[in-house]
């Protein structure tokens, strides 16, 4: 493996510049070779990391990616949502295929719980919803993070308390059930249920809880280098992206600090992942998007079916000012451009350099969110280079067309891209 980006960078962040599904699982994998903690800070079982190696696909969903390197310390921060179930799951799938996790993966706690009233809420509002559907992952994301926000949420810490918490549990799933037959018709597993279901995640899990903060800090004094693993991506920020067709946490570089109880100035460099062309699952504003055959071809290719809820991906261009804005948000040092193999076949590719809406030019993204359905993008044709990249493993092998088109989007972008994916699989990797 060639010399990492930066092997002085003791905290550097993982990202995702644009709607999710950047390939942020591939980054990390890559990158916790070298890297002694992994962490993930919001977010919760919404996302699917996919990670290839050895013959074997791996998609993590609530646990860290960096679980597949043997030697790294796995942390879920306060900031994420965690299904106790579904996480059962994925450590009892992950330990099948011979990977230790208890032991190796440490949950704030102060991380709130997903129970299965969240995931019908979720379900429920999106049936409701009068006009466009956000198109949620149905993972009870958004009605969790509202009952943390509402003050009302269960979070893993009260699992401990020695004056029980039981009949607490019991109590709020006996309200939310309650909501669910009142508003949607519909009725949850019982009180007692859940509570059957935490006692198994306890005696799985409850060694696993733990001050995430602290860790972080003894690993830094200790001269550890930590990976910080975003999910989603920072269209998809609840404050920052196309609200409100997003996720509900902060998946930018602030949640970072917060979803961890981290000083944000120890991060030492921020590498944003991008794919070569631009995807989204869901609904809400996409200016680059391709109803058409390129679209099409750019799907089947590109494998664009959502790695949680197996939906097709929205595809289009590459969008800069979509790159540009996540890089300036973010701070993001330099870009990770993933999928660059599935453009190979297309005559001509074109890059988004600007907006034009109301008669306007606009080259940054606009903070008004009534103004992104009537965005038009303004185009720049490149010629494309038609021959397969897959194979090739150092940059000055690409085709010359390949790397103009890296470098235009770099000059657009105002950073360099530093790693380039010719295909899923670890090895299939350039370092520029
Ligand atoms: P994440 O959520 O950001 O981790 O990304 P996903 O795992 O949801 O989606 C990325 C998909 O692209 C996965 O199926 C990866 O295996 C695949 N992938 C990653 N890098 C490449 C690449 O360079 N080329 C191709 N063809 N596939 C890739
Ligand atoms: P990773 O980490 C792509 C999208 C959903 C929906 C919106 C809100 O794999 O990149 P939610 O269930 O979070 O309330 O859904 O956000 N979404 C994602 N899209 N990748 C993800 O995660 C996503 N997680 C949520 O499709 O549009
Ligand atoms: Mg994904």
């Amino acid at each position: 493996m060639p010399v990492l980006l930066d092997e002085s960078a003791s905290v550097q962040l993982i990202v995702g510049a644009q709607w999710g599904d950047e390939g942020k699982g591939k980054i990390v994998d890559l990158f916790g070779e070298k890297c002694d903690v992994v962490a993930r800070f919001q977010g919760g079982p919404n996302a699917g990391h996919t990670v290839l190696f050895n013959g074997g696909k791996y998609i993590l969903h609530q646990v860290p990616s960096g679980i597949l390197r043997p030697h790294t310390v796995c942390l879920m921060g306060n900031g994420v949502v965690v299904n106790p179930e579904s996480l059962l799951d994925e450590i009892n799938g992950l330990e099948a295929r011979g990977i230790d996790v208890v032991g190796r993966l440490f949950i704030s706690p102060n991380a709130h719980l997903i129970l299965p009233y969240h995931n019908l809420l979720d379900r429920a509002f999106e049936e409701e919803t009068v006009g466009e559907r956000i198109g949620t992952t149905g993972r009870g994301i958004g009605p969790a993070y509202a009952d943390k926000a509402n003050r009302i949420g269960i979070r893993i810490g009260m699992l401990f308390d020695p004056s029980g918490w039981e009949s607490k549990v019991r109590q709020t799933v006996q309200a939310k059930n309650q909501i669910l037959r009142r508003l949607y018709d519909t009725d949850g597993p019982s009180g007692e249920a859940v509570v059957s279901t935490l006692r198994r995640f306890l005696s799985k899990i409850g060694v696993c809880v733990a001050d995430v903060g602290l860790k972080i800090r003894e690993a830094r004094a200790s001269g550890k280098t930590i990976l910080l693993e975003g999910a989603q991506g920072t269209m998809l920020d609840i404050d920052f992206g196309t609200y409100p067709y997003v996720t509900s946490s902060n998946t930018t570089i602030g949640g970072a600090s917060t979803g961890l109880g981290m000083n944000p100035r120890i991060i030492d460099r921020v590498i944003g992942v991008v794919k070569a062309y631009t995807t989204r699952v869901g609904n809400g504003p996409f200016p680059t998007e391709l109803n058409d055959e390129t679209g099409e071809a750019i799907r089947t290719v590109g494998g664009e079916f959502g790695a949680t809820t197996g939906r097709p991906r929205r595809c289009g261009w590459f969008d800069a000012v979509v790159a540009r804005y996540a890089v300036e948000l973010n701070g993001i040092d330099c870009l990770a451009m993933m999928k660059l193999d599935v453009l190979d076949r297309f005559d001509e590719i074109r890059i988004c350099t600007a907006y034009r809406a109301g008669g306007q030019r606009l080259e940054s993204f606009p903070a008004f969110c009534h103004v992104l359905d009537a965005l038009e993008p303004e185009y720049i044709t490149l010629p494309g280079w038609k021959i397969p990249t897959s194979g090739i493993r150092s940059y000055g092998d690409l085709p010359r067309n390949a790397a103009a088109y890296i470098e235009k989007i770099e000059s657009l972008a105002g950073v360099p891209v530093r790693l380039l994916s010719v295909g899923a699989d670890r090895e299939a990797t350039l370092w520029k």
